[in-house]
């Protein structure tokens, strides 16, 4: 291993990760090495930009911490976080399509009984959600456990406001017995993906902007079906077709359609115009 040049490099580091017992590691590593060294073949960094690269990478991973993954984020907006679900979820005929789980799940969310406004009373055109909650194969499936969480009118979610004390636009809730899930939420609005860091300082050096168009997340999971981690996007949100994390799908865009005001579909009185959301979610067995 002597006299390496850019000609020769790339084998002899590929030759030195040859006694790599474990398999599947051997196939990372050699792919990881053979692309990175076609990536600086490719691109012929100065030392100065393979410097701000370092920098960069280790700006990425000091603003992180327990509660912000500015690497995720990097993967996010690099199209990776996606690309990487759709390798693991080639969803067959019924399933329903999965999207990025993102910054804001909490694991530890209340549990709700169906019927209740995880609103609490914050500002927003109200929003009936009715959703069902089924096998891909059509069988509905009682107690699945199901987590929403949203932005609020503003675009922020509760963790991100220090005012919110608990839990706000959020919560556990179990399906009923044909797998029913109804409750009372605000529509969501679109919001920035967090851009004071590292991740925002690309967005704007590429001219791109930090948005994601306005969605209502789900996480469900029954007793023998893999879990769903999903989105449901409202139609005609001007960001649909330039989500900054690439991860809408039509089969998640709805209409939340709009209802006149007057008698709920609680007989709750509406004094004001609401929209619901009427959808089905099919699960794949585990
Ligand atoms: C979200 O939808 O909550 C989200 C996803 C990826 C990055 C930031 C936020
Ligand atoms: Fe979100």
């Amino acid at each position: 291993m002597r006299d390496l040049n850019e000609h020769n490099i790339t084998d002899a580091v590929l030759e030195s990760f040859a006694g790599t017992h474990n398999p599947r590691l051997l196939t990372i590593l050699n792919s990881l090495v053979r692309h990175l060294h076609a990536f600086v073949k490719d691109v012929e960094p100065t030392f100065d930009e393979w410097l701000y690269t370092i920098h960069y990478l280790t700006r990425v991973g000091q603003i992180s911490d327990e509660t912000r993954q500015e690497f995720i984020l990097l993967s996010d907006v690099l199209g990776l976080s996606m690309l990487v679900d759709a390798i693991n979820h080639r969803t067959p005929e019924g399933a329903t399509e999965t999207t990025v789980l993102g910054p804001f799940f909490v694991e530890t969310a209340p549990e709700l009984e169906q019927g209740v406004d995880i609103s609490n009373g914050v500002p927003g055109t109200p929003l009936y959600v009715d959703v069902t909650v089924a096998a891909a194969s059509g069988q509905p499936l009682a107690d699945a456990i199901v987590d929403v969480w949203q932005s609020d009118s503003e675009g922020f979610y509760d963790v991100q406001r220090a005012d919110t004390a608990g839990h706000n636009l959020r919560g556990r809730f179990r399906t009923g017995p044909q797998g029913e899930l109804r409750f009372w939420s605000i529509t969501p609005t679109a919001y920035p993906i967090p851009n004071d860091g590292p991740v925002g300082e690309l967005l704007r050096a590429s001219q791109r902007h930090p948005w994601r168009p306005a969605h209502l997340h789900f996480m469900i999971s029954a007793a023998g079906y893999q879990p769903l981690v999903t989105h449901i996007f409202v139609d005609g949100d001007v960001y649909l077709d330039s989500d900054a994390v690439f991860g809408v799908k039509q089969s998640l865009i709805d209409a939340f359609p709009e209802q006149p005001a007057g008698l709920g579909p609680d007989d709750r009185k509406m004094d004001a115009p609401w929209r619901r959301l009427t959808y089905s979610f099919g699960l794949i067995p585990a």
